[in-house]
């Protein structure tokens, strides 16, 4: 395993040594998402795109912010309030302030986390954060391929998929192209809940044909590979099947706001989220 304090992009204070697997010649996702979350685990290729990307939709960084406190409320409604015991995060991210795992171990310390993402990078954070971690494991798959980490040796050990689970899908559906079938991703998953099981997800939006919304997918596309912004029609079969926990798929601030949440944000219009519940 890698030692974490090698890692770090070069906003980091700490030397870095990457293993080949991490290519610091194309921006990441992931790290771009870091940039704007304020952490250090980014490259200089990574800022240029990000600060690209806000130069065109100036509500880059705080959606990044809105997406990240609308995962924290939902996790503590999930597990505080639905009982839940056990999440498949899918597209989790580099670890920063408040990971699922802590949020959700901060209410029952019993409840089991995979976290799952392609970029290895954030494998390589993830397993050093989690090494002394029973109940947390990070697994590297891609989302478009749910059977390769539904079937994962390391899911199956921890999930148990008769009782009560979540799969999170937060800020990630909106990085898979129609190509790459997102509505059937979302099924996969939904197909191996329990009755009583969440799916989560929230995603960039075009709220009502917004030209900004298609400027900024054309942006973050451009910048890196991926990204966008769907409209409330092309969102809500996301959920099909499922019921809507209130108040339903709404823009990520009017998701049970807390003292926390920013909802006079001039930018809540482009990123929404909702939970669905497996009857
Ligand atoms: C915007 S970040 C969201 C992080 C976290 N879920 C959150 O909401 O704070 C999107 C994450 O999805 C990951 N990702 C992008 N495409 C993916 C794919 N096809 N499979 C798995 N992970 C992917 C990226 O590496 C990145 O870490």
């Amino acid at each position: 395993m890698s030692d974490p304090a090698t890692l770090s992009g070069d906003a980091g204070s700490t030397p870095h040594e990457l293993p080949p697997e991490i290519d610091i010649s194309v921006p990441s996702v992931a790290r771009g998402y870091d940039y704007a979350l304020g952490g250090k685990n980014n490259f200089e290729i990574d800022r240029v795109a990000a600060d690209a990307y806000t130069a065109v939709f100036p509500g880059a960084v705080v959606l990044a912010k809105h997406n990240r406190g609308l995962l924290q409320r939902v996790v503590r409604y999930l597990v505080g309030e639905a009982g839940i015991s056990q999440i498949i995060d899918v597209g989790s991210g580099l670890p920063t302030v408040g990971n699922v795992h802590e949020v959700a171990h901060e209410i029952d310390p019993a409840v089991r986390v995979v976290y799952v993402d392609i970029d290895p990078i954030v494998l390589a954070h993830a397993r050093a954060l989690l090494a002394q971690n029973d109940t947390t494991i990070v697994i590297q798959a891609d989302a478009a391929d749910p059977r390769s980490i539904l079937d994962d040796p390391k899911t199956r050990e921890l999930i148990d998929f008769d009782k009560p689970l979540a799969v999170l899908m937060s800020g990630i559906l909106h990085h898979l192209p129609d190509e790459k079938n997102p509505l059937g991703v979302a099924r996969a998953f939904k197909e191996v809940l329990p009755s009583g099981g969440y799916l989560f997800a929230s995603n960039f939006l075009d709220d009502d044909d917004d030209p900004r919304a298609k400027e900024a997918e054309r942006s973050i596309s451009g910048n890196f590979g991926t990204g966008r912004f769907r409209t409330w029609q092309e969102q809500r079969p996301f959920f099909d099947g499922l019921e809507l926990v209130e108040p339903g798929l709404v823009y990520a601030n009017d998701w049970r706001p807390d003292e926390d949440t920013e909802t006079d944000s001039p930018w809540h219009t482009f990123y929404c989220g909702g939970v669905g519940r497996k009857p």
